[in-house]
């Protein structure tokens, strides 16, 4: 059933990319709205992404429910439900900086159990389902991911990002501020969802973030976790304190070192 998940979020991702990508404007996007922030930017595409999505999961599948960053939530009955984020990376979107995502993501009893994020620039996929390993789609193909071994903490370079709350933002930077010495450099690309992909891809040995939401994250955490990474939080579950990720041979270190920071 996991699977049947997968290529439906897989199926309605790539028509909702399809729809973002036809009708995104050259030049810069406008913004529509604010949320969080100044710099907490919603745009007219993000809402008719989440639109068409919620139209085609609810016609596949009726009574699920459904948790979307531009809509009210939905409680279903079936005990599934699914986690969307219609464009994560809305300010590379609105700059047309190629690097925003579509990520649709299904739980089961709460269990992230299919995810699908596609780079809607690029047109790039990934997917995972629980226990049936993650993979990026090449044409008909899917090349599994595993995480590589993680070089010493002196190498690594370790993908973050940063809060649109001005306050948490300044503690972050001073947490990164702390940790570049100790590590090789860090990585922003401003989309969640795409940097737990390509740690997936051991393009980053490492990511921490705070202030995600679970639509942020959903998808692209079981990618990372499929893959073989450690995806964690504060208190062993990732959650809007707290994400961090890395290999399970660096994971007690890396996550001590972060602590130490200050994040
Ligand atoms: C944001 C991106 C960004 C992260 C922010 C998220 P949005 O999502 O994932 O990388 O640093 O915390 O809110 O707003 O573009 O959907
Ligand atoms: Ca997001
Ligand atoms: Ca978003």
């Amino acid at each position: 059933m996991s699977h049947d998940l997968y290529e439906l979020a897989r199926q309605v991702g790539l028509e909702a990319s399809a729809f973002v990508r036809t009708n995104r404007p050259s030049g810069r996007v406008d913004v529509a709205a604010t949320k969080s922030s100044a710099t907490d930017v919603v745009t007219e595409l993000d809402r008719a992404c989440e639109r068409l999505i919620r139209e085609r999961i609810f016609a596949a599948r009726p009574d699920d429910g459904f948790i979307g960053e531009e809509g009210d939530d939905i409680v279903g009955t079936t005990g599934v439900d699914w986690v969307v984020d219609p464009i994560d990376g809305t300010v590379n979107f609105v700059h047309g900086i190629p690097s925003y995502a579509v990520s649709i993501a299904a739980r089961r009893d709460g269990a992230v159990v299919a995810g699908h994020v596609v780079n809607i620039a690029t047109g790039l996929e990934w997917g995972a389902v629980l226990g049936a390993g993650s993979w990026r789609h090449e044409g008909d193909q899917k090349v599994p991911l595993t995480a590589p071994q993680p070089p010493p903490l002196a190498q690594a370079i370790i993908a973050t990002g940063f809060n649109y709350v001005p306050e948490i933002r300044a503690r972050q930077s001073a947490a990164v501020a702390k940790l570049l010495p100790h590590i090789a450099d860090i990585r922003r690309i401003g989309s969640a969802a795409l940097e737990l992909c390509a740690l997936a891809e051991g393009q980053y040995d490492a990511y921490v973030e705070q202030g995600l939401h679970v639509w942020d994250r959903a998808a692209a955490g079981l990618v990372a976790t499929e893959a073989g990474f450690v995806v964690t939080g504060l208190d062993g579950e990732p959650d809007e304190r707290m994400v961090m990720a890395a290999h399970p041979d660096a994971a007690a270190e890396y996550f001590d070192l972060v602590r130490a920071c200050g994040f």
